[in-house]
């Protein structure tokens, strides 16, 4: 997504933040440009506590002044804002391209509202992957043959030419999933072998997405939300 599309989601996403509020704040590219407009509207004397999902991003926050809260200092958290790496016409999502899942999912579960930002790119009649799996190392053989069995392709996820290491200490498997009919289903399977600690495939789907198309932003609500989509 161009740096441009990013700051205008940034910007409507921001209209969606009230003084007093607890914020989930992502991790990824989408969500740094919010980040920094958030940044802004705290200088400017709003008013919010964020919870961080990854180091990363408690890295941004502490730099732009924002004030974090761990997970054990709150009750709830009022609204996420994240980004996506795909979504389906039925709201169901992948994520974890940034490897933080595990704790972008805890804190979207802790959260009220869920307000995803997606470029045009990220929508797809069918969520095809790949599906981000956080493995403990020591049971990657294990997993890895599990899905060797189902004839599925399973890639390590490297950074620098080494394993990259999520903020939990854990490896991520990178699994193709053109061979997978049910992916619901599938990341419930995979979610339930010993050594798995979370998948990108995230069961709990957003209230409303924001995409924009050809400058314009639009507000796409969860099918079973009443209000409908539009332009804002
Ligand atoms: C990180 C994520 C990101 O939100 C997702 O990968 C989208 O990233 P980007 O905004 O850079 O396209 O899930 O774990």
């Amino acid at each position: 997504m161009y740096e441009q599309e990013k700051t205008i989601l940034a910007k409507a996403a921001i209209k969606h933040v009230r003084n007093g509020m607890i914020l989930g704040l992502g991790t990824g590219s989408t969500t740094r440009s919010f980040i920094d407009v958030l940044g802004k509207w705290v200088e400017e004397g709003g008013q919010v506590q964020g919870v961080a999902t990854s180091d990363e991003t408690v890295e941004q926050a502490n730099r732009l002044n924002i004030p974090l809260l761990s997970l054990e200092e709150v009750t709830h958290i009022d609204l996420i804002v994240d980004g996506i790496d795909q979504i389906d016409p039925h709201f169901r999502v992948l994520k974890g391209g940034g490897g933080a899942l595990f704790r972008e999912k805890v804190v979207a579960l802790m959260s009220r509202k869920i307000l995803y930002l997606a470029d045009a790119s990220k929508f797809v009649h069918h969520l095809n992957g790949p599906l981000p799996v956080e493995i403990d190392a020591f049971a990657r053989p294990y997993v890895e043959r599990f899905l060797q069995d189902k004839h599925v392709d399973v890639t390590l996820r490297e950074q620098g030419g080494k394993p990259f290491v999520t903020d939990g200490g854990h490896l991520i498997l990178d699994v193709d999933l053109k061979q997978v009919q049910d992916v619901q289903h599938f990341a419930k399977e995979l979610k339930s072998l010993t050594g798995v600690l979370e998948t990108g495939y995230f069961e709990r789907q957003p209230d409303h997405v924001l995409t924009v198309e050809q400058g314009q932003v639009r507000q796409l609500a969860h099918p079973d939300l009443r209000d409908g989509g539009g332009l804002v």
